[in-house]
């Protein structure tokens, strides 16, 4: 099973430039090109959350127009920046974006997609107003009964928040409320493969309660790499990138590879692909 996860694009109205710099449609368009250029073409395409910058329905209408010609099927998790219900609205075939949780008085977008080699399960992270993430008691208690009811499966949990620091100060702030529950109960499980996220707009990898967590590239732009102390908030329009899980079977064993692909701009941005062998170089 061939998973492309892209995350963060911050998605504008056509015409309007992110925070004055950032042109969020171009990007966009190139990742779902890119993804359908791909060979072979991903199962699936997982979102990580912060679809759009803010909730103007002229946002969401785009979200649609664009994402609609991606040949794999995708699935979202609502980031800090999204509105739930618009998601809700603008993808109402997307039935598990209906799945809740209730917790203090805020419904959480939590589900598990069962029909794959791979148990996929989309945590909710998001309180609306807040820009950190976090993960209650009852939610702890649905993702314990989920991943039990299917512990001989390999898992993936997906969200839009890492529940851990990045070293990037100004976002490591906010700390990810419950993130010692829920390293302890990613510890009782050792069936998970992977703890995928968002929202640091950049790829960092960690060890996390006996697996791998990581968060994602972003589409719209990345942050910048400063991890002094004092590193004001930031970003950098360095090219975007996805990131490609591959569940797969390799010298007799099965497991979980992670690549990143880079986003070109326009197809064959990057020379290549060149032999190793074969070719004499000129002296
Ligand atoms: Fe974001």
């Amino acid at each position: 099973m061939l998973i492309a996860q892209i995350s963060d694009f911050h998605l504008k109205p056509e015409g309007v430039l992110a925070y004055g710099v950032a042109d969020t449609t171009k990007p966009l368009k190139r990742a779902v090109d890119h993804i359908n250029r791909l060979n072979p073409v991903p199962d699936l395409v997982m979102i990580t959350g912060d679809l759009v910058d803010e909730g103007a329905p002229e946002s969401y209408l785009l979200l649609r127009q664009l994402l609609s010609p991606l040949k794999p099927p995708f699935v979202i998790v609502p980031g800090n920046h999204d509105h739930k219900e618009s998601l809700r609205k603008t993808f109402p075939e997307h039935n598990y974006l209906s799945c809740s949780i209730e917790e203090k008085d805020e419904a959480y977008i939590c589900f598990a997609l069962d029909d794959f080699p791979v148990h996929l399960i989309g945590l909710d992270t998001v309180t609306p107003g807040e820009h950190g993430g976090g993960f209650g008691p009852k939610r702890r208690a649905w993702l314990q009964r989920t991943l039990s009811a299917r512990s001989g499966l390999p898992a993936i949990i997906f969200m839009h928040h890492p529940p851990f620091a990045s070293a990037i100060r100004y976002m490591d702030k906010e700390e990810f409320r419950g993130w010692r529950e829920f390293h302890a109960l990613i510890s009782e499980h050792p069936q998970v493969e992977r703890v995928l996220c968002g929202h640091l707009h950049r790829p960092i990898f960690r060890h996390f309660g006996g697996t791998i967590a990581t968060t994602c590239p972003a589409i719209g732009m990345q942050l910048c790499l400063d991890l002094r102390e004092e590193a004001p908030s930031t970003f950098m329009m360095e090219p975007p990138s996805l990131m490609l899980h591959l569940w797969t079977d390799l010298w007799g064993e099965k497991t979980l590879l992670t690549h990143i692909s880079v986003i070109e701009e326009y197809p064959g941005q990057y020379s290549g692909p060149h032999p190793f062998f074969g070719v004499v170089s000129p002296k």
